[in-house]
């Protein structure tokens, strides 16, 4: 298990954002085309509504603007962009090219693809450039998940949707937020969420659902131990936005009450690489974090990934 070594330089959000598109599907809207209902829905998924539309570049640069805006940034002084996303808009080249450019910035950037997984990776990447060398980073996860939801499937088109979340990222001097980090991954298991280029996304759910809870604890605890801390330390919770029962079952695990995580997808339903940014900036935006504060992020994905970060918040200004 890597753990960061001491005296490489550490860094803080300093500004975040999000973006969803302005349609909302309910889930009685869906029950008009699909054999199901709303009921059905909210008990198996605790989802009620999702945002769908827009592009991954579009809502990407939208988030992004909000990030820079809040950390009071200039473009020119980002040093690099880091977007994650599962459903770039094109195969080549990368959506954050696109990003990059809408938003005037002059830097590298380049896209990774963890699925849900993708911000945590991403967020980690991130503070690797800062320890390199780099004062400003974007980071941004974004996917519009309804591009590659086959509609008249009610296995997944109940669950998937669009958003983006993003954050600026600066050097600071001493060791900064990151505590602790763990990234892991098992293409064994490829063949339970997968979609072909240009295909939609075929899913295994029951076993999806199974690995998943066992994947975020192990990732978790991984990070726990690494940073040494335990969970009736965790100021807050932020795992993946897939499914309300996935992250009770998890939560039991790692001994987290409910009430210490923070929880959108009801609103947004699951918005893969977006939804930990969205949910970990909703509890930012709610006044919910104060500096010093531990937070947990654990996230899980096709591939089958996982990832897992202990911040101490200092974004409180
Ligand atoms: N509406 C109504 N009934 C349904 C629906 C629906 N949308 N879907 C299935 N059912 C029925 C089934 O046919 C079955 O009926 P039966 O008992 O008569 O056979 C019953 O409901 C139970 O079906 P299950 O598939 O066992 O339902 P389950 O409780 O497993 O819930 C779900 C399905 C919501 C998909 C769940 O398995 C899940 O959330 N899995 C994890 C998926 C996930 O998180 N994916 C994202 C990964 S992240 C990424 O990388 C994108």
């Amino acid at each position: 298990m890597p753990q960061i070594p001491s005296g490489a330089r550490g860094a803080v959000i300093t500004g975040w954002g999000r973006a969803l598109p302005d349609k909302i599907v309910t889930n009685d809207e869906l029950s008009k085309t699909l054999d199901t209902n709303d009921a059905w829905i909210r008990e198996r998924t605790g989802i009620h509504q999702r945002h769908i539309g827009g592009t991954t570049a579009g809502l990407s640069v939208q988030s992004a603007r909000l990030a820079m805006q809040m950390a009071n940034v200039d473009p020119l002084e980002i040093d690099a962009l880091v977007l994650a996303t599962t459903t770039p808009d094109r195969a080549v080249p990368g959506t954050s090219a696109s990003v990059q450019h809408q938003l005037g910035l002059k830097c590298g950037a380049y896209d990774i693809n963890a699925a849900c997984s993708g911000f945590v990776y991403a967020l980690i990447n991130a503070h690797g450039l800062i320890a390199m060398g780099a004062k400003k980073v974007l980071v941004i996860g974004t996917d519009t998940l309804s591009r590659v939801t086959d509609w008249s499937d009610r296995g997944t088109a109940i669950l998937f949707a669009d958003g983006s979340g993003a954050c600026v990222l600066e050097a600071v001097d001493g060791p900064g937020q990151l505590l602790a980090w763990d990234l892991d991954a098992d293409g064994s298991a490829e063949e339970l969420l997968y979609a072909e280029i240009g295909g939609f996304i075929k899913m295994d759910g029951k076993e999806v659902f199974r690995r998943a809870v066992r994947i975020m604890v192990d990732s978790a605890q991984k990070s726990m131990a690494i940073a040494g801390v335990t969970a009736d330390q965790l100021a807050l919770v932020v795992p993946h936005q897939a499914n309300t029962r996935i992250i009770s079952a998890a939560c039991d695990r790692l001994g987290v009450p409910m009430e210490r995580t923070s929880i959108v997808l009801h609103e947004t339903g699951n918005t893969s690489s977006a939804s930990i940014p969205l949910a970990f900036f909703d509890a930012a935006d709610k006044g919910r974090l104060k500096n010093g504060d531990l937070v947990l992020l654990v996230g899980f994905g096709a591939g089958m990934t996982a990832a897992s970060a202990i911040l101490r918040w200092q974004g409180q200004r």
